[in-house]
């Protein structure tokens, strides 16, 4: 695996790729990868024969109080899983790269109402950060196809919006979230829970299947059902910031006609913001 830190480099190997005949495949990640990110990546390689991954933690998509400077940076041990799981070019830029006129003057993109309420609620700003660092690597990158996780079931809405709206040639690809044994959502913010945390976490997932379990037996009261969850996280020790039920596809609140759902939750253990989901039909 070939790891290139410039635009330049990037567009110079994918050439060579393409000139070859490849198809390009795309995994843009902010790293210390798990086996979540590993799946992504081997679902990249089962549908090209090229597999470019990124790693960017990219500042425009934090929050002034959020954990951009704690964000674990673990390149070495990262490009060990990329080269296990198949990638064969690595990109890795600098901000200065990324945003060579500061972040200040970087044009936007921004995603109209899928980026509003739930993350993009408490998290102003984070989507565009999102749409705007994703739009700028597909055009660097240029991939047939690029795979992202389904825990961030609302990023992937905004990315999938985002590829439609401007007409790029790419198709988007989710993968299935990857849990720990006890049903804990795979997550880099995993690593900052302590003994303690970590053994209280499982109860998110675990709230969402009770919820999603008694929707599926009947129950209509969504308003009810999302107070005995909230209920239920703080009896585990979160401090919930929002769960929601609504209609998986435009993420609108979900009526009592709507077949395909999707709980979303995010809540605080600690410190540490976990966000999770459960899509479903009724
Ligand atoms: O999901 C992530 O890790 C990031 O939001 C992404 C898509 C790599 C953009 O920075």
């Amino acid at each position: 695996m070939n790891t290139v830190k410039t635009v330049r480099e990037l567009r110079a190997a994918i050439a060579r790729a393409r000139a070859e005949g490849k198809r390009i495949a795309f995994v843009p990640t902010m790293g210390n990868l798990h086996a979540g990110h590993v799946a992504l990546v081997e679902k990249a390689g089962q549908r090209a024969d090229f597999v470019v991954a990124s790693i960017f933690v990219n500042p425009l998509q934090f929050g002034p109080s959020e954990d951009l400077a704690r964000y674990p940076r673990t390149l070495i041990a990262d490009q060990e899983k990329l080269v296990a799981a198949g990638c064969h070019l690595l990109f890795t830029p600098e901000v200065e790269e990324m945003y060579p006129q500061g972040m200040g003057l970087q044009t936007r993109v921004s995603v109209p109402s899928l980026s509003e309420g739930l993350c993009g609620g408490s998290r102003p700003g984070h989507f565009e950060g999102v749409a705007t660092v994703v739009t700028k690597l597909f055009n660097m990158v240029q991939p047939d196809l690029a795979v992202f996780g389904e825990k961030d079931f609302q990023q992937l809405a905004v990315i999938r919006a985002l590829v439609r709206d401007l007409n790029m040639p790419v198709q988007i690809v989710g993968e299935p979230t990857a849990r720990a044994d006890d049903g804990l959502a795979l997550s880099s913010r995993n690593g900052y829970l302590n003994d303690e945390q970590r053994a209280s976490a499982p109860a998110l997932y675990r709230m969402l299947g009770r919820l999603a379990d008694a929707i599926r037996g009947g129950e209509t009261d969504f308003a009810e059902l999302i107070d005995s969850g909230n209920a239920e996280l703080i009896a585990a020790g979160f401090r919930p910031d929002y769960l929601e039920i609504r209609e998986s596809n435009e993420l609108q609140p979900a009526s009592a006609n709507d077949q395909q759902l999707v709980i979303l939750a995010a809540a605080y253990m600690g410190t540490t913001r976990l966000i999770d989901n459960l899509a479903f039909d009724r």
